[in-house]
């Protein structure tokens, strides 16, 4: 209860300080090349939004003051027309993220991020076992999700990032996918696995949640990163967030998180949210976004941050940055961490 009360005082220093969110991410599609066991978008009917209208929004976020970018969904690759959308980004001078599942990664996007030091690309990689990434993933790719990443270190101007979900069926890898990540001079986080029933995004599965007699060993395990994280440059993350994991898998509430406030959701119709894992509050085609911010979003988010053990990266992180930016700083520097972005950010 204090870390929530102290959290909650520290975010309304930092709302008068971000009155809007810096970072948006934008769902071009829940199409998808996998069939994640974690995720339900491959299985949702998706209308996307044609270029003209992907324009609009990305001209709304940036006169609402957003500067960072991540196009993600789905698979971002399947649309046919993301050089055009990517190259709109660019025009715009936004710093852009790149989410991937690494089945599609053409060499004619390498060059075109490569050209534009403000982005970077963000891969799933959950497993390094054939069998299990096929169990997790839906689908037999690992062999060519490892070759694409590979490739794409060799020439990326900005260091390829990896994201493990962690579950009950991957915990004890985190350890050799972060010296895999070490041996190929490659940038990782691991954010555990959320589960909710009925949600928009996350699933429910049994196989994969944390239960009693697990939770103490992946807890262990995130430890054991948060020791890491203050000197290991390969490791995406600071020590305060791996311990915020260590107590969200064993079933805490951990308390706030930056949805809505440090970064805003668009969905493939133009839906905007606090989070993904919530309902929309507005479309961005029938309301100004000063609109839809006027609107009680807030209250969504609390009730969810106070019932659901959640520690997704990109919405806790900046937050506990915030909370110990001396120790966020002096382990970034420690580690060498903060040379692999700065160019991303400049
Ligand atoms: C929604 S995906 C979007 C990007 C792309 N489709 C992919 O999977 O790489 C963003 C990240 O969330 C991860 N993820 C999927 N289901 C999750 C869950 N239930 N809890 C936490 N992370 C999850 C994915 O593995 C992926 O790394
Ligand atoms: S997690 Fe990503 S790759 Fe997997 S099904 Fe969901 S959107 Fe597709
Ligand atoms: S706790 Fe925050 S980031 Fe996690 S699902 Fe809920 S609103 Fe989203």
């Amino acid at each position: 209860m204090t870390m929530i009360k102290n959290t909650e005082k520290l975010r309304s220093k930092s709302v008068t300080l971000h009155k809007r969110p810096v970072s948006a991410q934008i769902y071009l599609t829940y199409k998808c090349t996998s069939k994640c066991r974690s995720c339900t978008f491959w299985q949702k009917k998706c209308e996307e939004l044609p270029l003209d209208k992907v324009r609009t929004v990305i001209d709304k976020l940036v006169d609402f003051g957003v500067t960072i970018i991540t196009l993600t969904g789905g698979d971002i690759f399947l649309r046919k027309d993301f050089k055009e959308i990517f190259e709109y980004l660019k025009s715009k001078k936004v710093s852009i993220i790149l989410c991937a599942n690494g089945i599609i990664f053409p060499d004619s996007i390498i060059e075109m991020i490569n050209q534009y030091g403000r982005c970077y690309v963000l891969f799933s990689l959950d497993t390094l076992d054939k069998k299990k990434y096929k169990y997790l993933r839906g689908v037999d790719q690992l062999d060519r999700v490892i070759s694409n990443i590979l490739k794409f270190k060799v020439k990326a101007r900005n260091l390829p990032r990896m994201f493990m979900t962690v579950s009950k069926v991957n915990y004890e890898e985190i350890l050799p996918i972060l010296n895999f990540c070490k041996k190929n001079r490659l940038s990782v986080t691991f954010c555990p696995y959320i589960s909710a029933e009925d949600a928009v995004w996350v699933t429910d599965d049994p196989e994969l949640k944390f239960d009693k007699s697990i939770r103490h060993k992946i807890s262990e395990e995130y430890h054991k990163l948060a020791k890491l994280s203050k000197t290991e440059r390969s490791l995406f993350g600071f020590s305060e967030y791996y311990n915020f994991c260590a107590k969200v898998c064993q079933g805490e509430t951990a308390g706030p998180c930056g949805a809505g406030y440090d970064v805003i959701t668009i969905t493939p119709n133009g839906g905007v949210s606090a989070c993904l894992n919530l309902p929309e509050i507005g479309n961005i085609f029938n309301e100004s976004l000063e609109e839809i911010y006027s609107k009680d979003w807030q209250s969504q988010v609390k009730k969810c941050y106070s019932t659901l053990p959640c520690a997704m990266s990109c919405t806790h992180q900046i937050l506990l940055a915030r909370k110990y930016p001396l120790k966020f700083i002096a382990e970034s520097i420690r580690s060498g961490r903060f040379i692999d972005y700065i160019g991303f950010l400049k």
